[in-house]
């Protein structure tokens, strides 16, 4: 049998995986106000224990870490080696006392204890969505509660969606997609996510519109560095010639800098905060 998630796991410990330490500070920025939101949905208390299911870099499991001071505790799970990385120099940096697994939350084994188990957009990647939240279920203890961020659909997501549309015509045919398959936009059905979890055993499932913004640099310039080095144009354009990769960026800041404000430029992020109770 192959191993689940293969695919996923070459991937983010690939130069996605090595991009996304590097720019850690930058993907913070852009997903700054969505954090804002899904901090107090989670609601970590002081006391409690947390798992961040595909913590990354490590910055939100930090700030639980802090949430459920004193006497909590969190703890970090990804796949991704060079991103864990950064978690850990991070936690070694602030003489942190946190522990970051190297470890897929869909078949790991995980024991009954945790009474927050969150996401900040880690959970769109498995192979099979049931079998992976199940498992991640037994990582609850007997009250615990699920809370977690995902993206709604690609064309809602103006941060993502419009870079892309304008630079559609510089770009290679796209293959056709299969759109529930692991990726970003996996759980934009909320229809699907809820039967999802449902069929996982999860009760008392929330799923709430989030319409934010995010925050993609103070000028079209940087803006349109960051359209290329995250979300669906970044892979779409990351095989072709410096000439291309060029005109696209030109295409791409002049469509961005539609979105400046005295902020910066703040296009609009649609996504679904998710709740569930064991
Ligand atoms: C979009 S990134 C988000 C990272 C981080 N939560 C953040 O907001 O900066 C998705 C993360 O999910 C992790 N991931 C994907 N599949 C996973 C799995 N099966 N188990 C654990 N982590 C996984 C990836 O390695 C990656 O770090």
């Amino acid at each position: 049998m192959n191993k689940p998630n293969a695919q996923m796991i070459d991937y983010w410990n690939g130069a996605v995986g090595e991009r996304w330490a590097r720019s850690q500070d930058r993907t913070d920025l852009l997903l700054n106000n969505i954090t804002d939101h899904l901090l107090p949905f989670a609601a970590a208390k002081p006391g409690e224990s947390v798992l961040d299911i595909g913590c990354g870099c490590g910055t939100t499991t930090f700030r639980l870490a802090m949430a459920v001071q004193p006497n909590g505790s969190a703890a970090g799970l990804d796949i991704s080696g060079p991103m864990l990385d950064v978690a850990r120099a991070r936690a070694q940096a602030m003489n942190a006392d946190i522990p970051f697994l190297r470890e897929d939350a869909s078949v790991y084994d995980f024991q009954p204890v945790f009474d927050l188990v969150f996401s900040r957009f880690g959970i769109m990647f498995f192979d099979d969505p049931v079998a992976a939240f199940k498992n991640i279920r037994r990582a609850l203890a007997p009250k615990g509660r699920l809370a977690f961020v995902c993206w709604r659909d690609f064309k809602e997501n103006a941060w993502a969606f419009a870079p892309y549309a304008a630079a559609k015509h510089l770009l290679p045919e796209q293959p056709p997609s299969d759109p529930h398959a692991p990726g970003p936009f996996a759980f934009a059905d909320s229809g699907r996510l809820k039967g999802i979890l449902s069929q996982a055993g999860f009760n008392g499932i929330r799923i709430e519109k989030l319409d934010a913004t995010a925050s993609m640099g103070a000028t079209s310039d940087q803006a349109a560095d960051e359209a290329l080095n995250v979300g669906p144009l970044s892979r779409a354009a990351r095989e072709l010639a410096d000439d291309v990769r060029a005109k696209i960026r030109e295409t791409v800041k002049e469509t961005l800098a539609k979105y400046q404000t005295p902020a910066g430029i703040t296009p609009g992020v649609a996504c679904w905060l998710v709740g569930a109770t064991l």
